[in-house]
């Protein structure tokens, strides 16, 4: 594939632009300036790198971000920043879209891709992949309110109650709770119904991918192909 065309499917602008970008001497491959924007590469695993950063082709793009308080999952967000400023513009410039969405006050893991097939078949409820919470309560919560959880809660709006997939004590006031949904504050409310109030909400996990412990608040970081297994359930061997 010619290099203008590889950045352009990689995000960095239109074919024209992508054209400047190399005649400008802005990418290396190796080591080495390359000011050729016709010159034919074998994209995958092609690792280039763009005014010093790296950047390996990637045919789709599959991301996750901590994402911090403070950030509305929005690109036109109405009282704080969207979680897209969080992304390098290459990867707003390909288009990815978060799989589904959290609260502004909801933090942790939050996926982002280009391959509409796959957005779709993850947060469509179809699937029913597990999203596990930390809820941090106002209150202590009692094994009454944890059963309720798992025995279902009837929500105002809803046709029928919506029961937690699990619900695990962390401490006095913190659970894991498990949702296979993806309803409006569905979380919150859920809490509410049972008569105590969220504080804190931090998404550990989706499917059985987890939260690394080491992606701070506001990174993102590309998924390999183990978080991708991890992500659908799929275990190694089947
Ligand atoms: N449930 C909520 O109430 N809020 C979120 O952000 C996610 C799940």
């Amino acid at each position: 594939m010619q290099l203008e065309r590889i950045l352009h499917t990689q995000g960095f602008g239109s074919r024209k632009e992508c054209r400047a970008l190399i005649r400008n001497g802005r990418i290396s491959i190796a080591g080495e300036e390359i000011d050729d924007p016709f010159v034919d590469l074998e994209p995958n695993g092609l690792s280039f790198s763009f005014d010093g950063e790296i950047w390996i082709y990637h045919p789709q793009a599959y991301v996750m971000l901590n994402k911090p308080a403070g950030y509305e999952c929005s690109h036109q967000p109405k009282h704080h920043a969207s979680i897209y400023s969080l992304l390098p513009p290459p990867l707003n410039g390909r288009g990815v879209q978060s799989l589904g969405r959290l609260d502004e006050d909801t933090t942790g893991l939050l996926l982002f891709s280009d391959d509409g097939k796959f957005i779709h078949a993850i947060s469509s409820g179809k699937r029913k992949v597990p999203k596990t919470y930390r809820v941090t309560a106002k209150h202590a919560v009692s094994d009454e309110q944890m059963a309720t959880l798992l025995a279902g809660v009837q929500l105002v709006d809803e046709p029928a109650p919506i029961f937690a997939a699990g619900c695990e004590r962390m401490s006095e006031n913190e659970i894991l709770l498990t949702v296979t949904e993806g309803r409006y504050h569905q979380v919150k409310r859920m809490v509410a119904g049972v008569g105590n109030r969220v504080e804190a909400l931090c998404r550990v996990a989706v499917g059985g991918l987890l939260l690394p412990e080491d992606l701070a608040p506001g990174q993102w970081r590309w998924l390999s192909n183990e978080d991708l297994a991890q992500l659908l359930g799929i275990t190694a061997g089947t």
